[in-house]
């Protein structure tokens, strides 16, 4: 079987290790892919979003099965595209990815059906944007309508903060076009999850829970990053809380898009926040979470493929989605300065126990030497049978990569060892 696998980050080279097990499996290609996934892929350079590359190479190849996994090509329709050519796909059609490419969109469903989330305003116009600020309750969140990389959400803290924001996307265009209609959003407290399920369309299993680390700095300091690292499960996410969620959020969910005609099939991805008032969805995302994927596959103990594959067939019911009871910790090792400005080109080297447990984001291949091309440059994952133990061992393990101007959260896990202990 050939599979083409589009993107170029740690997610992605999660995917093609977890698919990879399947003897099934002939050939991997990756769209662009990055240096480190060349180790287990075939890397062709063509763009995440060349919807019309991606096809012709998928069309000529042959291709079995394609993945689909970041963001925008999904809300591009990159996955129409190839099903109109007759390629199988995992990842949602456009229609469905909306979820996560619209924040208005999302807002809108969750308040037409009912599904817990923070109280909101839509605003399109500046001045009616500003006017409600007088007397919003602070803080309070303002968010781009559309994909902002992860940046498009702000957490403001005083009135002039929440100005500053609603200018800097609505007259600025800081976001681009993303940001010309803005959700202020209640702001919301609590431990945050998240959770990725595979949906069919006829029915949601969820994968193990976990953890984000957004910020850049330990002790959650610093700026919004996409992950400094991850644990799983969350022991936030007990069993009383995931059969509230599944009956209030992820059932929920499914059918109202279905009853939009909007039928969501794929990896769907819930962000949530666990409130006072109980479960609330803080973001919904239409594919794998990046480094949410890099715990949640390794404590897989289904195959990937076949779970995959029934996702499209909508077999899913009659499909196991089993995952082990141990617990994973991935350390992202991001060049210095990341998020903001750093310098890149530098050679990683890495252990061959390293290399076994890392994932590659950030990296390409350089006269045969692998060098730094991204911020975050790899996450190191280890699975034991404590969250202690695999914290440590993710730490051991990711010693083992080092390139120049290095750096890492020296805190991955703190958190969930500490609600372990209260819980
Ligand atoms: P997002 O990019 O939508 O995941 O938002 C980034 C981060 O902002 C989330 O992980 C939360 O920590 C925070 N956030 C988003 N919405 C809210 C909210 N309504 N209340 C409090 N925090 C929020
Ligand atoms: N880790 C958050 C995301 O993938 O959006």
């Amino acid at each position: 079987m050939k599979i083409v696998v589009v993107g170029g980050g740690g997610r992605e080279h999660a995917i093609i290790k977890g698919l990879k097990k399947n003897p099934r499996v002939s050939e991997i290609y990756a769209l662009p892919g990055n240096g480190g996934i060349a180790r287990d892929a075939r890397c062709v350079p063509i763009g995440a979003t060349d919807i019309e590359k991606i096809v012709e190479f998928a069309v000529e190849n042959k291709i079995d099965y394609a993945v689909v996994a970041p963001d925008d090509p999904l809300v591009l329709g990159c996955v129409d595209a190839l099903e109109e050519k007759g390629i199988a796909c995992f990842g949602p059609r456009s229609c469905a990815a909306i979820i996560e490419g619209s924040k208005v969109f999302a807002k809108n469903l969750m308040k037409k059906y009912a599904i817990p989330t923070a109280a909101y305003e839509v605003f399109d116009d500046v001045k009616k944007a500003l006017e409600y600020l007088q007397t919003a309750p602070i803080p309070t969140v303002i968010k781009a309508d559309g994909l902002a990389l992860g940046k498009g959400v702000i957490i403001a803290q005083t009135r002039e903060e929440a100005e500053k924001a609603v200018r800097d996307m609505m007259e600025e265009g800081i976001f681009g076009a993303s940001g010309r209609r803005v959700v202020v959003e209640e702001y919301l407290t609590g431990p945050e999850v998240s959770v990725l399920a595979f949906t069919d369309g006829k029915c949601v299993k969820p994968m193990v829970s976990s953890m984000d680390h957004k910020r850049a700095g330990d002790n959650d300091t610093g700026l919004n990053t996409g992950g400094m690292g991850t644990v799983a499960p969350n022991p936030y996410y007990t069993e009383a809380i995931a059969k509230r969620c599944m009956e209030e959020i992820f059932i929920p969910t499914m059918n109202a898009m279905n009853a939009e005609g909007r039928t969501f099939k794929g990896c769907l991805y819930f962000g949530l926040m666990l409130t006072p008032d109980g479960p609330k969805v803080i973001e919904y995302n239409c594919r794998f979470g990046d480094p949410e994927t890099q715990v949640v596959l390794p404590l897989m103990e289904s195959d990937l493929l076949t779970v995959m594959q029934a996702t499209t067939s909508g077999t899913l019911n009659e499909t196991d989605v089993k995952f082990s009871n141990s617990y994973a910790c991935c350390v992202i090792q991001a060049s210095r300065g990341y998020p903001a400005s750093y310098q890149k080109g530098f050679e990683i080297t890495m252990t061959d126990e390293a290399s076994a447990a890392t994932y590659v984001a950030g990296a390409k291949l350089e006269d045969g030497k692998l060098v730094t091309s991204g911020g975050r440059v790899t996450g190191t994952t280890a699975v034991a049978d404590s969250l202690k133990a695999a914290i440590a061992e993710a730490y051991r393990l990711s010693g083992g990569v080092r390139f120049e101007n290095s750096y890492c959260r020296s805190d991955i896990g703190a958190r969930a060892m500490k609600a372990g202990k209260e819980n």
